[in-house]
């Protein structure tokens, strides 16, 4: 079980401090916080894992803005998000350039997240299935079931909506997913200590990706908690 806690644009250094002072991961569970870029340096030296929320298809070079693979591991940084729908949506993101992010950020050494979720649309007209094909196969096709590559389903209509897929809808969207690419499958999407553990007791939903309840240190210490007691 993966517990993945995506702060998102929240969380200036000294925030990222005093959470990091706050919580404890419990045991029986692997954990990770994605900070800002900004807040990177903070959380490591809690101790904790850290991950990034994305990362560039390039080791150096003229993108302004960006940050590379080796940059990230030099900070002590040990995977990233890849392909969030708020960078899809807003950032311009594609399948393929979560493709080319994802290989770098594999080959360089680091852990990837990469996401994939339909919006409430393409749900609602009976795209879903064939939405995942096009995301899953864009990063299988690049990569393959690399060892360190973790999936994330996340549909677009639950995040940060308080509207959870039902437990069901969560299954039959990983055990699809994992048909096309055989790695674990995280869920995300309104993730919240009262209905983490039944989402998390799935068979093929193997932890969580949460966004809001993971800024307070008490509620994403209980959906650890339902994580360790769901992997027990
Ligand atoms: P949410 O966000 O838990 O606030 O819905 C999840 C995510 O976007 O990763």
């Amino acid at each position: 079980m993966l517990v993945a806690g995506n702060w998102k644009m929240h969380k200036g250094p000294a925030e990222a401090r005093a959470f990091c002072d706050a919580f404890t991961p419990p045991a029986g569970v692997d954990v990770v916080v994605c900070p800002p870029y900004v807040s990177l340096a903070a959380a490591l030296a809690s101790g904790l894992t850290v991950y990034a929320q994305s990362v560039h298809w390039a080791r150096e070079g003229a993108y302004t803005g960006e940050v590379s693979a080796p940059m990230l591991l030099e900070l002590g940084v040990t995977g990233s998000i890849v392909g969030h729908s708020e960078r899809r949506q807003y950032f311009g993101e594609t399948d393929d350039s979560v493709a080319r992010r994802t290989a770098a950020a594999l080959e360089a050494g680091l852990g990837v997240i990469a996401c994939v979720g339909e919006s409430e649309e393409e749900r609602e007209s009976g795209r879903t299935e064939f939405v995942l094909v096009l995301q899953v196969e864009s990063v299988r096709d690049a990569v393959g079931a690399h060892e360190r590559l973790v999936v994330a389903y996340e549909p677009v209509w639950a995040i940060g909506t308080g509207r959870t897929a039902t437990a069901e809808q969560a299954q039959e969207a990983h055990a699809f997913i994992k048909s096309l690419l055989d790695r674990p499958v995280l869920y995300g999407g309104s993730v919240k200590p009262e209905n983490a553990a039944e989402l998390l007791a799935q068979p093929d939903v193997d932890g969580a990706l949460v966004g809001g309840a993971s800024l307070e240190p008490s509620s994403f210490t209980a959906i650890c908690e339902a994580a360790a007691a769901a992997a027990a």
